[in-house]
């Protein structure tokens, strides 16, 4: 059957185009002050009543447009997609009940067995490339889209491949001065989107483009 969903990426970046900061390996938060650098990034994120239940970090938390935004990005993700170093990160910061309840493809070279979580996420670790993993990807999404989860590298893989239809973006009024840039080694042709919407947060701007 043809695949109806959308493909999208939906990421957090600083000013100056970094989605995660120099130094970012879990277990040490102090080394080039990096914990400081994401929790800065993230801090419009943290807040919100659906990224708080998400993560089961208790009641409470903001409502309004930027959590109705969250909600609405969780919930029309039917599968996600993203890299071995975003997933390593996460092997050891998520929950045992992962966050995404959905099937995630793992872009990978390691060999492993699909990773099978409470509450419905499953890690399946593909070796044959972007283009595989968007398939399997899309067949199990079904009628809801494909996130293009992260991090940098994969992002820029799926840029190239044209196959990004939205591109949301929260821009957060920080800097970084180094990490991982999100938009480098992108190749002709060059993808093109128009502005679609934009939001106003006390924390971020929310930054909607959809491709041409
Ligand atoms: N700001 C945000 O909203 C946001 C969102 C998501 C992630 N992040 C951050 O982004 C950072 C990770 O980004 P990143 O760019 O460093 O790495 P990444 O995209 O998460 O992972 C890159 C790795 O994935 C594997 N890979 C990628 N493409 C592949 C391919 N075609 N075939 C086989 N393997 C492939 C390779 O690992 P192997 O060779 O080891 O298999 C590669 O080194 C993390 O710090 C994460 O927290 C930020």
């Amino acid at each position: 059957m043809e695949y109806m969903g959308k493909v999208f990426v939906n990421i957090a970046l600083t000013l100056d185009g970094y989605m995660a900061p120099e130094g970012m390996t879990m277990g040490n938060p102090e080394y080039k002050n990096w914990g400081a650098k994401w929790g800065a990034l993230m801090s419009w994120l943290l807040t919100q009543r659906a990224f708080r239940e998400n993560l089961k970090f208790g009641p409470g938390g903001e409502t309004g447009p930027v959590n109705d935004l969250v909600r609405h990005t969780m919930q029309r993700a039917g599968a996600n997609i993203m890299g071995k170093r975003m997933f390593d990160q996460g092997e050891v910061s998520w929950p045992e009940d992962a966050p995404f309840h959905t099937p995630v493809y793992v872009l990978t070279h390691e060999k492993r067995d699909p990773w099978v979580r409470p509450g419905g996420t499953t890690f399946y670790f593909v070796n044959d490339g972007p283009a595989r993993a968007l398939e399997l990807a899309k067949e199990a999404a079904g009628a809801r889209d494909v996130r293009i989860s992260g991090g940098a590298d994969v992002i820029q893989q799926y840029l190239n491949m044209g196959a990004v239809e939205e591109l949301e973006i929260a821009l957060a009024p920080v800097f970084f001065g180094g990490g991982r840039r999100l938009f480098e080694n992108l190749t002709e042709p060059l993808p093109q989107f128009r502005i679609d919407s934009v939001l106003h947060g006390p924390a971020a701007t929310y930054l909607r483009y959809v491709r041409q």
